[in-house]
């Protein structure tokens, strides 16, 4: 299916998206949103690749949703037709999501940030909240999400003024892994999901399955489902040749079984 707001290709075993309305800083319309859960959907099913990285160009990772399409929205017609609902699908996707961050990634585009798995930042990037300042508040997980990565204090102080957090506070707050030159970002994003591509993908997907799980649930709950899900490694023929191979003194020679 041909897109018109993101491009796709492969680069190996890694997918790469690109958010590509580049005249409104890849503002998220319903289009986006729903074509790059198509690509996502699409990815997941596709036997060759290992993750995604999910960029926008050196300005904008996102300036947010898309302000001229909801402009107009009254109350039923926002509740009635649940417009954000989309969005929610996004955080469902199996495989690791590297999001790859440059410039700006404010309201919508913070929030769809916050939804991958990891956020490799350029040094020029931007996150935000700004919705305050649209007489609204974020509405994709940013009040959760936020809150969660840095805590109720700077989450509140972003959320209540809308101001902007440069990469190196969001490096020290714990809202990105790391920073990188914006020369480097998609090939560093890039490299950290081939990376991820060398190891088992089952066993990966059961990783990322178990981390997330950590903000869903309460501690003994967690640990439940992490030791449910060790064990279950057990039923994979890869569990077994990490372990043969390290006593082998040899690389793993995984097969995804
Ligand atoms: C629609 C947008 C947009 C957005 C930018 N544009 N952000 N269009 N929705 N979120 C458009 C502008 O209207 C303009 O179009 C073009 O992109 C370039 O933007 P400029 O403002 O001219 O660029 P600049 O002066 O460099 O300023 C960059 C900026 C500013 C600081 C990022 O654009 C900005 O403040 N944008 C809005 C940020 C925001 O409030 N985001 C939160 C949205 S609400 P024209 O046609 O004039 O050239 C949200 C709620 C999420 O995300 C809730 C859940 C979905």
């Amino acid at each position: 299916m041909p897109y018109e707001t993101i491009l796709v290709e492969k680069r190996g075993p890694v997918g790469l998206v690109t958010l590509n309305r580049p005249k409104a800083l890849n503002a998220l319309n319903a289009q986006l949103i729903a074509e790059l859960d198509a690509a996502l959907t699409a990815l997941d099913a596709d036997g060759e690749v290992a993750a995604v990285v999910l960029t926008g160009s050196e300005k904008a990772f996102a300036a947010g949703a898309d302000i001229k399409e909801m402009m107009e929205k009254d109350f039923s017609e926002a509740f009635t037709s649940d417009f954000i609902a989309p969005w929610a699908r996004i955080a469902g996707h199996k495989k690791p999501i590297i999001a790859a961050v440059a410039g700006y990634a404010l309201g919508g585009g913070c929030e769809l940030a916050m939804m991958c798995d990891i956020i490799l930042a350029a040094d020029n990037a931007k996150f935000g909240q700004p919705e305050i300042n649209l007489g609204t508040i974020p509405g994709a997980g940013g009040t959760q999400r936020l809150t969660r990565l840095v805590g109720k204090s700077k989450a509140m102080e972003m959320v209540l003024t809308g101001r902007m957090m440069d990469a190196e506070e969001a490096q020290r707050s714990n809202l990105v892994a790391r920073v990188v030159p914006v020369a480097d970002l998609v090939d560093e994003a890039v490299k950290l999901g081939q990376s991820i591509a060398t190891k088992s993908q089952p066993i990966v997907q059961i990783a990322k399955e178990a981390v997330n799980v950590a903000y869903e649930t309460t501690l003994a709950e967690g640990i439940r489902f992490e030791r449910r899900s060790f064990y279950a490694t057990f039923a994979t023929a890869d569990r077994r040749e990490g372990m043969v191979a390290f006593s082998e003194k040899r690389s793993p020679d995984f097969t995804h079984r």
